[in-house]
């Protein structure tokens, strides 16, 4: 069968699945890293984008291990611009919900502005999170999402301020969320702190280097905009990978705090830093609104108020903000996915390749009774899943405008 435009990111997921549970870390499959240096808002912009505060907090490095995130939408309705109804009864219903009417025929994802006003600890049966390393159970309260996360950085990655290469990977599943898989890296840093490795920051460089490295990452670059975007940490490693700026998105945080009297007009209009992808301005919690429980959805309507307010973000309010990064990154990594599916089928079948041979050199897989020899079972699902994989795929490119 074939895959629609909208089918693109959960089937590169399940692929990465797969790959991942297998040991293949070759594959290089489409994917969108954020990158930033430390406190530049990189957590916020993913709580803002997921809707719910679940990922750890602190000082110094929190993000020791990548996080492999793949937003899910649970609400079929939304998958298309031209078949999402109008807002439903249960939805509007809801009282904490915005009185704001969104006409959805022009914003296909007015689910985002309906998402309820969640306080931290709410727990709803409509979201949940499952990880891959316990893939039989299913995290609806949030904050056992954080617990599991700081658990697993120090199962893996150990109770000091060490990192590891190896990603934990969460699934979160929600109608409040657009498709999108991406990877949380640790914050760049200069200088060791406590029990850290006096080369930490080259660890963490080489580590974020071999996500953003290969051509098929998008890179998330977070600055913050109260700091000179010429010393950009961000800006600087993405340009090392990605020269031309054609695969790198800019993102600015903290356009509140800028000093009174400047801003980021030039920035935000490409005038500045060349990225094909452009500039996206958000304003994220602060610490603050985080010490007062400011809900995510509260925090966007903040934000939304922010940029059609000011003086000079006003004309460009509509291109701002994570409501539109969200959209636009949707949008971004499925022409991305769209793009690379040639070339994931042809790393995919040389990988059948490599698989069947692999299965011959075990004999007959059915002369193991129960399948007692593992790797060769393993090697048939992933050579079924490919094969599948391709056939869903096959089409798709020529298929979409
Ligand atoms: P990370 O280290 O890159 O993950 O950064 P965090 O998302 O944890 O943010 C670091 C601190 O900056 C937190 O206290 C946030 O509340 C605050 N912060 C992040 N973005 C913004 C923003 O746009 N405006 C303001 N005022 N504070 C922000
Ligand atoms: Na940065
Ligand atoms: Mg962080």
């Amino acid at each position: 069968m074939m895959a629609s435009l909208e089918d693109l990111i959960p089937t590169v997921n399940k692929l990465q699945d797969v790959m991942y549970a297998s040991g293949i870390e070759t594959m290089n499959l489409p994917i969108l890293a954020v990158v930033g240096s430390q406190s530049s808002g990189k957590s916020s912009i993913l709580e803002t984008l997921v809707g719910r505060d679940f990922l750890p907090r602190g000082n110094g490095i929190v993000t020791r291990r990548p996080l492999i995130l793949q937003l899910i939408n649970t609400s079929p309705e939304s998958r298309s611009p031209s078949i999402t109804p109008p807002l439903s009864k249960s939805n509007s219903s809801r009282s904490d919900d915005s009185d704001e009417f969104v006409d959805p025929k022009e914003d296909f994802t007015s689910q985002l502005k309906n998402r309820p006003n969640y306080r931290n600890n709410t727990i709803r049966s409509e979201e949940w999170g499952v990880f891959l390393h316990k893939p039989d159970e299913k995290f609806y309260d949030f904050q056992e999402i954080r617990k599991e996360i700081e658990l697993e950085t120090v199962r893996i990655a150990g109770k000091n301020k060490g990192i590891s290469k190896i990603p934990i990977s969460l699934k979160i599943y929600s109608p409040y969320v657009l498709n999108l898989t991406l990877v949380d890296l640790p914050g760049i840093t200069k200088v060791p702190i406590g029990e850290q490795p006096h080369d930490i920051e080259k660890q963490i460089n080489n580590l974020i280097l071999d996500y953003v490295a290969t051509p098929n990452c998008l890179i998330l670059a977070v600055s913050p905009a109260n700091i000179d975007i010429a010393n950009s940490e961000s800006l600087k490693l993405a340009k090392e990978v990605d020269p031309h700026g054609a695969r790198t998105i800019g993102v600015l945080t903290k356009l509140d705090l800028m000093d009174s009297g400047t801003n980021a007009i030039d920035i935000l209009m490409g005038k500045v830093y060349p990225l094909k992808l452009g500039f996206i301005g958000v304003v994220n919690r602060s610490q603050q609104d985080i010490q007062e429980n400011v809900t995510v959805k509260e925090a966007l309507d903040n934000e939304d108020a922010f940029f059609k307010r000011h003086p000079m973000y006003r004309r460009i309010a509509s291109r701002c903000g994570t409501r539109y990064l969200a959209k636009l990154l949707n949008k971004t990594l499925m022409n991305h996915i769209r793009d690379k599916l040639p070339d994931i089928k042809v790393r995919l079948n040389s990988l059948i390749n490599q698989m069947e041979k692999r299965l011959l050199s075990f004999g007959d897989p059915s002369m193991f009774d129960g399948y007692e020899n593992k790797s060769g079972l393993v090697l048939q699902l992933i050579n079924t899943f490919a094969t599948n994989f391709i056939a869903s795929i096959d089409g798709t490119s020529s298929n979409i405008n």
